[in-house]
């Protein structure tokens, strides 16, 4: 059977995440939006794409969850994004009610999916989602550490005039304000960040203005787009597709549930994993010093306060 993916939500990020998986050939597309056939058009416009980019798929829009049955992969943008002066948090509600229909939709007619969560807020959504679908844990993720690495490479790349694919680094943490920037596991072509602030190639408050800029770049998007970012978010999604597809077994950090590590239970959050065709393979458990704990700690917290909230609605 050729694989498919469904993309529930089909506005700025669903869309870019169809068009990318066209260009990746990754698989047959199916695009759901509660919004009269919006789905449907970009699924139109997408296909005229095909014949260009090579891609001997097929891309169908819909209104109707049935059309996601047996997905192999479905990615879960329903929602509503931030509008400037909102936080993710503002979200909660109104984000809620449609992740509890979406969910429904999931565990009726695709309940074996690898399903991928990057509605706001996200961590919090991505917990309702698992438990609203029953799926097992290693199939549910959420997305946002892959976005916020990717902009953390870009900045300090761009600071230091280096190639993007010589920085490697990762994030902990919600994905808010107080996410952390892992600087111990950053390295530029194997050199260590530590060493690169020693051999004065970059200062360590130019890092830190990156560290804070990456906390709030989704709202300076907002301020100029007037939505959030979808670009950048689409393609750490289809990163995330095509290494579970591939059974690539990456490390990426991904919102991902808790059952002990890091000393916490029951909420999701991000942490690296490994990804493979097995889902969640692995979730591995970086020693932390003691001012990373305490930022780490600091973001579970304010992801533990949003799911309570989430949790009287549930
Ligand atoms: N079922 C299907 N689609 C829905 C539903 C639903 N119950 N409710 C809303 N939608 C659709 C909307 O009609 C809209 O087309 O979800 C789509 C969301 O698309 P955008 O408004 O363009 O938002 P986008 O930028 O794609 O972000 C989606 O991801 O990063 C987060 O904060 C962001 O929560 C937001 C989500």
């Amino acid at each position: 059977m050729a694989t498919k993916i469904s993309l529930i939500g089909a506005g700025n990020i669903g869309g870019t995440v169809a068009l990318l998986s066209a260009i990746k050939n990754l698989g047959n597309i199916v695009l759901v939006d509660i919004a009269k056939s919006i789905a449907k058009g970009k699924a139109l416009d997408i296909s005229h794409s095909l014949p260009v980019l090579q891609c001997n798929r097929k891309i169908i829009g819909t209104t109707s969850l049935k059309q996601i049955k047996n997905s192999k992969v479905i990615v879960v943008t329903a929602g509503v994004p931030r509008k400037e002066g909102m936080s993710r948090d503002d979200l909660v509600e109104i984000n809620l009610n449609v992740i509890k229909k979406v969910g429904q939709g999931i565990r009726k007619y695709s309940p074996k999916s690898f399903v991928i969560v990057v509605t706001n807020p996200l961590d919090v959504m991505t917990w309702v989602l698992q438990k609203i679908t029953n799926i097992p844990y290693s199939h549910v993720v959420g997305m946002a550490g892959v976005l916020d690495t990717s902009r953390f490479k870009f900045h300090l790349a761009d600071e230091l005039n280096l190639s993007i694919e010589d920085v490697s680094s990762s994030v902990l943490g919600g994905h808010g304000d107080d996410m952390v920037a892992l600087l111990r596991h950053t390295t530029v072509s194997g050199v260590s960040l530590e060493d690169m602030i020693k051999m004065k190639k970059i200062s360590r408050q130019k890092v830190n203005e990156i560290v804070q800029r990456i906390r709030t770049c989704g709202a300076e998007i907002i301020t100029y787009m007037g939505t959030s970012a979808y670009y950048a978010p689409a393609a750490a999604v289809v990163q995330m597709i095509e290494c579970y597809l591939r059974d690539q077994k990456k490390i990426f950090p991904c919102s991902a549930y808790l059952k002990g590590q890091y000393g916490f239970k029951n909420i999701y959050v991000g942490v690296p994993i490994v990804l493979g065709a097995n889902g969640v393979e692995k979730i591995i458990e970086i020693n932390l010093k003691k001012e990373e704990k305490e930022e780490f700690l600091k973001s579970v917290e304010s992801v533990q306060a949003i799911l309570n909230i989430a949790k009287k609605f549930i």
